[in-house]
């Protein structure tokens, strides 16, 4: 970011945080209820994820797992010492159009509205040879209008870094603490301190344990950590999809891959 932009930042972000927090806090009251999936979407908004493994096929299983072993053959010799992110993978590897069309049907059904889109995917290998992988720490991805769904390709448990999520964070984020941060904070510093997270929101962390081939969709405005990888690795893909409703800020979307 040059130098005039940095200074300015502050000034041309306050109409945009100004008009997200109202859009983000009171067109909700004037949408309709969702038509499909609400036994899923009533668990996201009420503890902030919820599996949703059992709505897709086995084909979109297979398919998946196919992607994920070509994916991982070519990217693991690139990982430098602990972790690989693989930015926006879809764009040399075409996911299945059932996973597609129904990540973005519940998406729809749970932000209220269609203008939804996949914004971006990753696909990530953590290694356990580190403390410091990214994603550590307290943090929430935005303010509102965003879902993820995790596709995790082998069993999560205690020794390879389950994602943890504080499941009674929903309210963390109010109207002028979502304000201020959406005007001044950069998107590279969205963590919190535990000291600045009340006892009973840090009390209500759950860590997500599943089986061989899950997924999960996880409403990433809750506050979430990723958490050290004590034995094997940690393979998953995950697709962000965006309510770009009055939405001004659209990210672009180029492969990249990010190694540490
Ligand atoms: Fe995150």
């Amino acid at each position: 970011m040059s130098k005039y932009v940095a200074i300015l930042r502050p000034l041309y972000r306050f109409p945009y945080a100004l008009l997200s927090v109202v859009k983000r806090k009171f067109l909700k009251y004037f949408l309709a209820k969702p038509k499909k999936y609400n036994e899923i979407i009533n668990q996201i908004n009420k503890k902030g994820f919820a599996d949703c493994t059992e709505l897709f096929s086995q084909v979109c299983h297979s398919d998946l797992k196919k992607i994920e072993q070509q994916i991982e053959r070519k990217v693991k010799p690139k990982i430098e010492k602990s972790f690989l992110r693989f930015l926006n993978f879809h764009l040399d590897y075409e996911l299945p159009k059932t996973f597609l069309d129904l990540s973005q049907e519940i998406s729809e059904n749970f932000f209220k509205h269609k203008f939804v889109r996949l914004e971006s995917t990753q696909y990530q290998i953590s290694l356990s040879n580190t403390d410091d992988l990214p994603g550590m720490g307290y943090h929430i991805d935005d303010y509102g209008g965003i879902l993820k769904f995790y596709v995790f390709f082998h069993r999560m448990d205690e020794n390879n870094g389950p994602f943890r999520i504080l499941t009674k964070s929903k309210h963390f984020m109010s109207f002028f603490k979502g304000f201020v941060w959406l005007w001044l904070t950069k998107l590279n510093s969205t963590y919190f301190e535990s000291t600045k997270i009340d006892k009973y929101i840090l009390d209500s962390e759950e860590k997500i344990f599943c089986d061989d081939f899950s997924i999960f969709a996880i409403d990433t405005s809750f506050l979430h950590s990723s958490s050290k990888i004590m034995k094997g690795e940690r393979r998953v893909m995950v697709l962000i999809f965006r309510d770009y409703l009055l939405d001004l800020n659209k990210k672009k979307c180029s492969t990249e891959f990010i190694t540490g």
